[in-house]
């Protein structure tokens, strides 16, 4: 937080997830592998091994892709996605290492010397990536044939591909290059912030990258419609979080004359969890542990992160974007961090929760 740049920190729950990541991932790659070669023995086909590891690579990424991007809307949606959030970027980072395999292969010392076109042996249990396997069959260099080969820039359906697939790259690897806190700090909040917007950018490369590359090489109408279909599922899921968020900020509860405002049923919020209120124009995050409840800002103080769909860890609300944490009753950061969120006076009566909509000022250290 201020002190440090320690934004994500190493708790158990991270570690079991990126073991459950990379295990996942891991079966992934081996179904696919394993089903390319037994469909095609059943149709009397040999397949290329290398080609069958780049699909399989470039098609685990692209799909992470999309679970990736999904969390943020499912998570205004709905809270069982709250959890997800937190490892949000390590899936980003995972995104981009599968994504640079897919280029690069196995065989990645070698791949420079492959991409100027020397030839090295390759390990048995290596694979070409895609730069070096397909194009290293002719007189030029892989590299040099990759950018200078296809030159249908005018052409929808010609139009180099792989260049689309370059720009997607180029992307994520910025994103995972400036994913540390480190930069955060460095770079400023709103300018770290513009910059991974830009994921969207890579996001529609990869998406023509994919959608040209299914047309032109395997001329199959099916992939096409599946790549189309999970871009219409990601916009529809954006559209419909905001449509929700719009709808519950008209939704504000806060009544003239009234003191104390009927947020809803205790039993309505999970345990370690919060919902949101819309309060006098301001988003109230109602956190509940056991039969306590608090009642926060939702406005996270490091980047205006939605602290209503963290968690409480250590009588902590927590934020689910970079892990700032707030205490539940002062809504201050614990020593020797100096970040507040204002409060919320509230009451239990009968199981139902009232606030009261003025805030009490932040609490400074
Ligand atoms: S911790 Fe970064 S926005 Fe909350």
């Amino acid at each position: 937080m201020t002190h440090q740049y320690v934004a994500v920190q190493w708790t158990r729950r991270k570690v079991i997830y990126d073991a459950i990541l990379i295990g996942l991932m891991a079966l992934y790659l081996l179904a696919f592998m394993q089903t390319s070669h037994w469909i095609a023995d059943l149709r009397g086909i040999e397949l290329e091994t290398d080609g069958v590891a780049i699909r399989a690579y470039g098609s685990a990424a692209y799909i992470l892709l999309h679970l990736t991007l999904a969390i943020g809307p499912l998570s205004r949606l709905h809270p069982w996605f709250h959890t997800l959030l937190f490892n949000r970027r390590h899936m980003g980072v995972m995104v981009f290492l599968l994504g640079a395999i897919h280029v690069s292969g196995w065989t990645l010392p070698s791949q420079p010397w492959i991409w100027l076109g020397m030839k090295t042996p390759k390990l048995p249990w290596a694979f070409y990536g895609s730069v070096a396997w397909y194009n290293n069959f002719g007189d030029l260099k892989p590299l040099v044939s990759l950018f200078t080969v296809n030159r249908h820039f005018g052409s929808l359906a010609l139009f180099p591909f792989e260049l689309l697939g370059v720009i997607g790259l180029v992307v994520l690897f910025v994103m995972a290059a400036i994913s540390h806190d480190f930069w955060l700090a460095n770079l400023t909040a709103p300018v770290w912030k513009a910059i991974h917007m830009s994921v969207y950018v890579g996001y529609a490369a990869l998406v023509g990258h994919v959608l040209l590359g299914a047309l032109q090489t395997n001329r199959n109408p099916w992939l096409a419609v599946l790549v189309l279909s999970g871009a219409l599922a990601l916009l529809t899921l954006h559209l419909l979080s905001g449509w929700r968020e719009w709808y519950s900020d008209r939704a504000d509860l806060a009544q003239p004359g009234h003191s104390w405002v009927d947020v809803g049923a205790l039993q309505d919020i999970a345990d370690g969890a919060a919902k949101v209120v819309m309060l006098s124009g301001e988003r109230v995050a109602v956190f509940r542990r056991g039969t306590s409840v608090f009642a926060l800002s939702n406005v996270c103080q490091h980047q205006n992160g939605p602290l209503g769909e963290g968690r409480i860890v250590n009588n902590c609300a927590v934020c689910p974007w970079h892990g700032y944490e707030y205490e539940l009753e002062t809504g201050a950061s614990p020593p020797p961090f100096h970040e507040s969120v204002p409060t919320f006076p509230v009451q239990l009566r009968e199981g139902r929760i009232l606030i009261s909509p003025v805030p009490i000022a932040a609490v400074q250290r």
